[in-house]
């Protein structure tokens, strides 16, 4: 794994000259965020040795390098989902390129369905915690200890610093946040309502099917992660309905303008790591 992690580095390095401080996952429907990116250089996936190529409909596959907020960052745009059939360990391999990349916070959105009574269609949840249902871990096999440790700890997978700075942000654009847990899946079906009435009871506010790969490979390596969630569909006991894709772009989308604001000046006002 360290091979091809340094084989994937040195080829980027070779292109684009530039040590970005901030990556960034763009989740579905919310690849705006790239619109705000003073872009400096974009690598296709399929020409990054080693990486993957996305096939989700409304991903494309590319890494993009430039500047947002004053700070140089690394933007996925298009990931890469346990349901697609790809394992762990590829899932995740991004992640571990732009940390030896030099990256000191990982920013991840998702979208996922609501389950907590108070969500809406289309609020943003800051992801304050993760379950883990997807009934593997990245992390399986032979530990890597230049990378991390073979039981790394997840007391605050989701960096307290860069939750209480989302929600000052959000008071002063007034701008309308939820906190809770996310849960992931490994999808690809939609939950049957009993199954959203049991992630409720298990202590989750959303269920999704991405995002806990990243953040578990990214604490591997100690590295600071900040998350949000659009609540595209609802799953709560009464309320529950047909979801379809289609539906959850839309939602996505339609949550788009205030998501990027959110992160911009967020990345903004970071003055230190
Ligand atoms: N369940 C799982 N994943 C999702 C959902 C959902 O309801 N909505 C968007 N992603």
């Amino acid at each position: 794994m360290l091979q091809k992690i340094e084989q994937t580095t040195a080829y980027i390095r070779q292109c684009v000259n530039f040590n970005p401080e901030i990556g960034i996952i763009l989740g579905t429907g919310l690849g705006a965020l790239v619109n705000e990116i003073d872009t400096i250089a974009t690598l296709e996936y399929k020409d990054i040795p080693n990486f993957p190529i996305s096939t989700v409909q409304g991903h494309s596959g590319k890494l993009v390098f430039g500047m947002l907020g004053g700070k140089k960052v690394v933007a996925m745009q298009g990931r890469f989902h346990y349901y697609e059939g790809y394992t762990m360990q590829q899932v995740t391999f991004p992640v571990r390129v732009m940390k030896a990349l030099g990256i000191k916070l990982l920013v991840v959105s998702n979208a996922s369905g609501g389950m907590n009574p108070t969500f809406k269609v289309g609020d943003i949840m800051v992801i304050r915690d993760h379950i883990n249902l997807f009934g593997t871990n990245p992390l399986i096999g032979p530990n890597c200890d230049e990378l991390g440790p073979r039981f790394p700890e997840m007391s605050e997978a989701y960096d307290k610093r860069y939750i209480k700075l989302a929600f000052e942000i959000a008071e002063q654009n007034n701008i309308h946040l939820q906190k809770g847990v996310y849960i992931g899946v490994t999808g690809p079906t939609f939950e049957t309502p009993s199954e959203y009435k049991f992630f409720h009871i298990a202590g989750a506010d959303a269920v999704g099917m991405s995002t806990v790969p990243e953040i578990i490979v990214a604490r591997h390596m100690k590295v600071p992660c900040f998350a949000v969630s659009v609540i595209t569909d609802l799953g709560i006991t009464g309320v529950v309905e047909k979801v379809s894709h289609e539906e959850v772009q839309q939602a996505a989308n339609k949550a788009e303008p205030k998501m990027t604001l959110l992160i911009k000046k967020m990345i903004e006002s970071i003055v230190e790591f």
